[in-house]
C-alpha cells in the first residue's frame, strides 16, 4: 500500500493498495465521522462495486444513499448534474455530508463538480475505479461537465478530501478503456520521467501496477502544486491535448480519451521534430510505447478537419495557443503559438 499527500490549501492523502476498496468505510469515517454519504457512480460501476462500498460504509455506520447515472462521457452534461443536485436537495444533503464519487473519470468529474457548487461547497471522495482516474483525473481537483460547445466547459476547482485507489478494480476493465489511461502514463513518462518510460516500453505494466501508479499520481502533484489553478506549470499536463481533444470532439467521442491523447503525442512529436525543435527519434520513441499496448499513432482525421476544434480551444488566449512541446523523452516545453501559424506548425 502508497501512501502519497497532495499539499494543497486543504492537504489531503491518496491511498493505493491492492483491495483496499472493502476498506473505504473506515478510511472515510475518519475523515467525516458524522456526515451521510451520497454515492455517486455510474451503471456499470454499481454493478460491479456497489454492493462492495455500501457494505463498508454500513460497517462504519455511516449512512448513505446511491445516485447512479448511465455510463459514457455523454454522462457528462448539465441535466445529470441538475439530477445529482436536486436528488441531494430533496433528500436534505446538509454541509456536514459527502460525496462518495465511485468510478473513472466521467464519474469523477461530475460528482466533484456537484460537490463543488452544491451547498457552495460540500467535501468529497474520490474511488478511481480506472486505470485513467487512478493516475489522472481523482487527483488534482479539476471538475467539470461537458457542455454542446465542448468538453468541460463548465467547471471549478475542488480538492477531494481523500482519493482511495483499489488497484484490484483495474482488473474488470476493458483492455481498450485501460489503454486509454495507458496513454496518460506515457505522457506523464515523456513529460519528466525517463525510468516510467522504460518500465513501459519493458511491457510490464500490469505486474508493477501500483508502482506505475504512485510513480504517475507523483508527478501530477509536482505540476499540480506549483500550479493549482493552470496558468502555468499544470499546462504541461495537456501533452498531446491539443490534438486529442479535437480529434475525442470530431468522433463525437467514439474515439476514447486516451486513444485521442495518443495520436495528439505522436502528431504534436512529429511537429516538434520537424520544426527542428525534438530530437530526431523522439516521435518514433513515444510511437513505438504506444503502439506496443494497440494505442494509435495516426489521427484518422486530415489536419484541416481538426484545426476548427482547435481555434476554439479553451486553453487558447486571445490570438496565441499554448502548446507543449516534447524535446525529447523526459523533457518537454511550453510554445506559445500564434493561431494562424498552427496549420504551418503541423504541416511543415
Ligand atoms: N479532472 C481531471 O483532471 C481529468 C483528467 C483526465 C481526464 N478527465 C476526464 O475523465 C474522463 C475519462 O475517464 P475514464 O477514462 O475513466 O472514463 P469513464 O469514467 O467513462 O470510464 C470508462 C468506462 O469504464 C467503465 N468502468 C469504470 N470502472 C470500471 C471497472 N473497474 N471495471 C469495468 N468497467 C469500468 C465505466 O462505466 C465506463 O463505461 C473524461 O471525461 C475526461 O475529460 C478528467
Ligand atoms: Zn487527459
Amino acid at each position: 500500500m502508497k501512501r502519497i499527500t497532495v499539499e494543497t490549501e486543504k492537504p489531503y492523502e491518496i491511498v493505493i493498495g491492492k483491495g483496499i476498496l472493502k476498506q473505504c468505510g473506515d478510511a472515510v469515517k475518519e475523515q467525516f465521522p458524522l456526515g451521510n454519504a451520497v454515492i455517486v457512480t455510474d451503471d456499470n460501476v454499481e454493478s460491479l462495486y456497489g454492493d462492495t462500498v455500501r457494505k463498508s460504509l454500513e460497517k462504519a455506520a455511516i449512512p448513505h444513499r446511491t445516485f447512479v447515472f448511465a455510463n459514457g462521457e455523454h454522462a457528462k452534461n448539465m441535466d445529470i448534474l441538475r439530477e445529482l443536485l436536486e436528488f441531494m436537495a430533496r433528500h436534505q444533503i446538509n454541509r456536514g455530508d459527502f460525496i462518495v464519487a465511485l468510478g473513472g473519470g466521467v464519474v469523477g468529474d461530475l460528482a466533484g463538480f456537484a460537490a463543488a457548487v452544491y451547498l457552495r461547497g460540500i467535501p468529497y471522495v474520490q474511488l478511481p475505479t480506472t486505470f485513467l482516474a487512478a493516475i489522472d483525473s481523482s487527483v488534482g481537483g479539476k471538475t467539470a461537465v461537458n457542455l454542446d460547445a465542448g468538453k468541460n466547459l463548465a467547471g471549478a476547482f475542488h480538492q477531494p478530501s481523500l482519493v482511495w485507489c483499489d488497484h484490484d478494480t483495474l482488473k474488470t476493465m476493458d483492455p481498450v478503456r485501460f489503454a486509454d489511461g495507458i496513454a496518460e502514463a506515457v505522457k506523464y513518462a515523456v513529460l519528466g520521467d525517463e525510468d516510467l518510460f522504460a518500465q513501459l516500453r519493458g511491457g510490464e505494466l500490469r505486474q508493477h501496477i501500483e508502482e506505475i501508479i504512485a510513480t504517475c499520481v507523483k508527478i501530477k502533484r509536482r505540476l499540480v502544486l506549483a500550479d493549482e489553478f493552470d496558468y502555468g506549470d499544470r499546462q504541461f499536463l495537456n501533452l498531446g491535448h491539443t490534438l486529442g481533444h479535437a480529434i475525442e470532439k470530431h468522433s463525437d467521442f467514439e474515439i476514447t480519451h486516451g486513444h485521442a491523447v495518443a495520436c495528439g503525442m505522436v502528431a504534436i512529436a512529429e511537429a516538434a521534430t520537424k520544426n527542428g525543435l525534438a530530437e530526431f527519434d523522439c516521435k518514433e520513441r513515444i510511437a513505438e510505447v504506444l503502439a506496443l499496448y494497440g494505442l494509435p499513432t495516426k489521427s484518422p482525421y486530415p489536419l484541416e478537419e481538426l484545426l476548427p476544434y482547435v481555434e476554439n480551444d479553451k486553453k487558447r488566449s486571445g490570438e496565441t495557443i499554448r502548446l507543449v512541446i516534447p524535446e525529447t523523452v523526459g523533457k518537454c516545453r511550453l510554445l506559445s503559438l500564434p493561431v494562424t501559424k498552427l496549420k504551418s506548425f503541423f504541416q511543415i
